[in-house]
């Protein structure tokens, strides 16, 4: 203890932290922010070197996300890799989660390789053999909402202690239980607005079907890591990087929206458009600035921005430029030039393009990973902001990893 120069906080200070931090939450509406937050927080609750959500799907268990200190300290891509993982838990009393969810009560395990023998569930190793890893202690407690509707379950792991592994306390068990009811609330809302939105994007697939969940689901995903990669570069302070990539996964999946304004002829047109029709097509981003016009919210000024400079390049040359959007007819003006152009333009200009390269489009067959990438390289200047496509390459591992996940 003598040597210790971090205070241990009093029972008050921990108390009061809990509360500042569930008052936080309010401000995430992305699912994927709020689970990344509520894991971020249980583990600075509770002294945790990692942590595990499930999300319920009808009577399964989703691993959903993961956080662990130890495996993120080597290459700056784990964390990421590793929350994209997808495997499904039943919900039974034989795996501690899954009992867990079950039962309702939370479990409190000092050492999870020395489980006792009448324990209904028991620890399955495999994921910790095939990253490297020993899990000891575990706490899990069930996720559920006011209304009691269990929305999954939460799980912190290996308790440091004074620096050294330990054991969740009953104290860590009232805290983490008290901020899960906080954190279940927070994730049914980010489900919902997730719906919404998504609920968006299919009436703008029923007109054109390229706009389909994955590919928004894939652009937004990809924007998202190409951002945790470029603020890490560029000095962003973390809560403001917080705050934006939790608009930015929002506003990115609407990026083309305006599409529903084109006509079918021009959208669905089987080869390449003429210069009238271009023209027509390039009015997509306008019209998608417009939807979100009169910005009420962060969150619709960042989709409104993104939908209309997704397609601006970084030499001068991309659409719609300077534009009066009350204007009538809206006519392109002189395109924005590099840094003019905002960062979430960037952005998801060269993750919209990624996934245009490497999928099918009416108009053209998917393209080769290999070929794809040399593109997006070769167009970093001329196209896309160089900074931009260095963060990409980074976090191309992660890259190919969604692709999986959200596959056509
Ligand atoms: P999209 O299909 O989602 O493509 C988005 C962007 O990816 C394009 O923006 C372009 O920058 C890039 N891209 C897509 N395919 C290719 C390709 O084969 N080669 C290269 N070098 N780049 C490609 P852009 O050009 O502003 O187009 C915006 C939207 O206009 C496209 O969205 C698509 O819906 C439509 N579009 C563009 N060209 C054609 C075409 O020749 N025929 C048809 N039917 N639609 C087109
Ligand atoms: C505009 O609405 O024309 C400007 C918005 C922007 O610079 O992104
Ligand atoms: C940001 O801080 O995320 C935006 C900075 C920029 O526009 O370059
Ligand atoms: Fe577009
Ligand atoms: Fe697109």
């Amino acid at each position: 203890m003598a040597t210790n120069h971090i205070s241990v906080p009093t029972e008050e200070e921990r108390l009061s932290h809990l509360l500042e931090i569930s008052e936080s939450l309010n401000d995430v509406r992305d699912l994927d922010t709020v689970l990344e937050s509520i894991l971020h927080q249980a583990r600075s609750i509770a002294n945790a070197d990692g942590g595990t959500i499930y999300l319920r799907e009808g009577d399964q268990l989703a691993f959903s996300y993961t956080q662990n200190a130890t495996l993120d300290k080597g290459d700056h891509n784990t964390q990421s890799v590793n929350s994209y993982a997808a495997f499904k838990l039943a919900i039974n009393r034989k795996s501690i989660a899954g009992y867990v969810a079950a039962t309702g009560e939370p479990v409190n395990l000092e050492d999870v390789y020395n489980i006792p023998a009448d324990s209904p569930h028991t620890f399955d190793s495999k994921y910790d053999k095939e990253i490297g890893y020993r899990t000891r202690s575990i706490l899990t407690v069930p996720l559920r909402t006011t209304r009691n509707e269990l929305v999954g379950v939460m799980q912190v792991l290996n308790a440091v202690r004074d620096g050294v592994p330990g054991r969740f306390t009953e104290r860590d068990q009232l805290y983490i239980s008290l901020f899960a009811n906080t954190a279940a609330v927070a994730i049914d809302k980010a489900k919902m607005t997730r719906a919404i939105v998504l609920r968006m994007i299919r009436v703008a697939e029923l007109r054109d079907p390229t706009e389909t969940g994955p590919h928004v689901n894939r652009v937004a995903a990809y924007s998202s890591e190409i951002y945790r990669r470029w603020a890490a570069r560029n000095q962003v302070p973390e809560d403001e990087f917080r705050r934006n990539r939790d608009q930015l996964r929002i506003a990115a999946m609407l990026h083309d929206v305006g599409k529903v304004a084109i006509p079918d002829s021009i959208l669905k047109k089987p080869g390449k458009l003429t210069a009238e029709e271009y023209a027509v097509m390039q009015r997509h981003s306008v019209t998608g600035a417009c939807l979100f016009g009169d910005a009420g919210s962060d969150w619709d000024a960042m989709s409104a921005e993104i939908a209309l400079r997704h397609h601006e390049k970084w030499d001068g040359t991309g659409y719609p430029g300077r534009v009066d959007i009350d204007a009538e007819p809206i006519v392109n003006g002189p395109g924005l030039k590099g840094e003019e152009i905002p960062i979430f333009g960037r952005i998801v200009a060269v993750a919209d393009v990624y996934d245009a390269l490497t999928s099918r489009r009416a108009y053209k067959e998917a393209w080769d990973e290999d070929d794809a990438l040399e593109t997006i390289r070769q167009d970093a200047g001329t196209h896309f902001d160089p900074g931009v496509v260095r963060a990409f390459d980074e976090v191309y591992p992660v890259v190919k990893v969604i692709r999986n996940k959200f596959a056509d």
